[in-house]
C-alpha cells in the first residue's frame, strides 16, 4: 500500500475534527472521500498533506512513518496537494507558479522535462505561460494549481475539492484531467462534494462525516446502499 492512513484523530486547539479515521491508497488508484459541508475533509487531507499534526493514529506512506516528518518534507516523499481554492500567486505568471512546485533539488534538475510534461497535459498553459495566473479563467487556474502540485514529480497527488467554483461546463474537464494525472503515474486521493462525478472516476471510495468514516467500498456498492442513495444521490 502507498498510503496507509490508520485510526487518525486531528483536532483544531481542543476541538477534535477528525475521530478515528482510517484508508488505504494503492499506487495506480483513485480514492474518493466524500462528505458533507464541515465533515473533515480537508482537515484529513490537509493532515496526510503534513499541514496539519497527528494526535493520534499513524500516517505511513510508501512503508514510512510521516508522523514526525517536517510540512516541507513531504513534498519530497512524493506527496503533492492541489488546495482547496488553488492558492495561486495571481500576479505572478503561469510558469513561475508552475516553478514553484519543482523547489527541492531533485524536481529542480528535472524542471524542463516536467515543464514539457505540465504542457503536454494542458497545452493552453503553454500558450498563456507568460501571462500573470490571475488573469486565467477558472478552469485555467486549476490547471495551473495541478500543474504546480505535478513539478514536483509526486507519487501522490491529494486534491481538495478541484470542481469547487468551476463553470458546470468544465467539471467533467476537471474529472478528465484527475483520471489523466492517474494515468502518468501517480496515485490519487480526492476530496469532493460532486458526489457523482466523485464516485464516477474513482475505483474506490469512503464516505466522511461528522469526522468520521461511515462506509467505503467499490462505487457501484456504495451506491446501492439507502443511506448514500437519500444523502447524497438525491433518489
Ligand atoms: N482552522 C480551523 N480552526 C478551527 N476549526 C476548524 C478549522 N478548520 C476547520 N475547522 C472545523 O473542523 C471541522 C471540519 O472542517 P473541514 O474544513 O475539514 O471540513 P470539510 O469537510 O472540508 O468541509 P467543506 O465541505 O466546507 O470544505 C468543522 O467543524 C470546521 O468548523
Ligand atoms: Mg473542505
Amino acid at each position: 500500500m502507498l498510503l496507509e492512513v490508520r485510526d487518525l484523530h486531528i483536532g483544531y486547539g481542543d476541538a477534535p475534527a477528525v475521530w478515528g479515521a482510517s484508508l488505504d491508497v494503492d499506487a495506480g488508484e483513485i480514492v474518493s472521500v466524500i462528505g458533507p459541508n464541515g465533515a473533515g475533509k480537508t482537515t484529513l487531507i490537509n493532515a496526510i498533506a503534513g499541514l496539519l499534526r497527528v494526535r493520534q493514529g499513524e500516517l505511513r506512506f510508501d512503508g514510512a512513518d510521516m508522523r514526525h516528518v517536517k510540512a516541507h518534507e513531504f513534498c519530497a516523499h512524493g506527496i503533492a496537494l492541489v488546495p482547496e481554492g488553488r492558492r495561486l500567486f495571481v500576479k505572478m505568471s503561469v510558469e513561475e507558479n508552475l516553478e514553484l512546485g519543482c523547489y527541492l533539488p531533485a524536481a529542480r534538475a528535472a524542471r524542463a522535462e516536467s515543464l514539457e510534461r505540465v504542457y503536454g497535459l494542458f497545452p493552453i498553459l503553454r500558450q498563456k505561460r507568460l501571462q500573470p495566473a490571475g488573469e486565467l479563467s477558472g478552469g485555467q487556474q486549476q490547471m495551473v494549481a495541478i500543474g504546480r502540485a505535478l513539478m514536483a514529480r509526486p507519487r501522490i497527488v491529494l486534491f481538495d475539492e478541484p470542481s469547487l467554483g468551476l463553470a458546470p461546463a468544465i467539471v467533467d474537464d476537471m474529472f478528465d484531467i484527475i483520471v489523466r494525472v492517474r494515468d502518468s503515474g501517480a496515485a490519487v486521493l480526492l476530496v469532493e462534494q460532486n458526489v457523482l462525478k466523485a464516485l464516477g472516476v474513482a475505483d474506490r471510495a469512503y464516505v466522511l462525516e461528522q469526522g468520521r468514516i461511515m462506509a467505503h467500498g467499490v462505487p457501484d456498492e456504495l451506491m446501492t446502499q439507502p443511506h448514500i442513495r437519500e444523502a447524497y444521490l438525491g433518489v
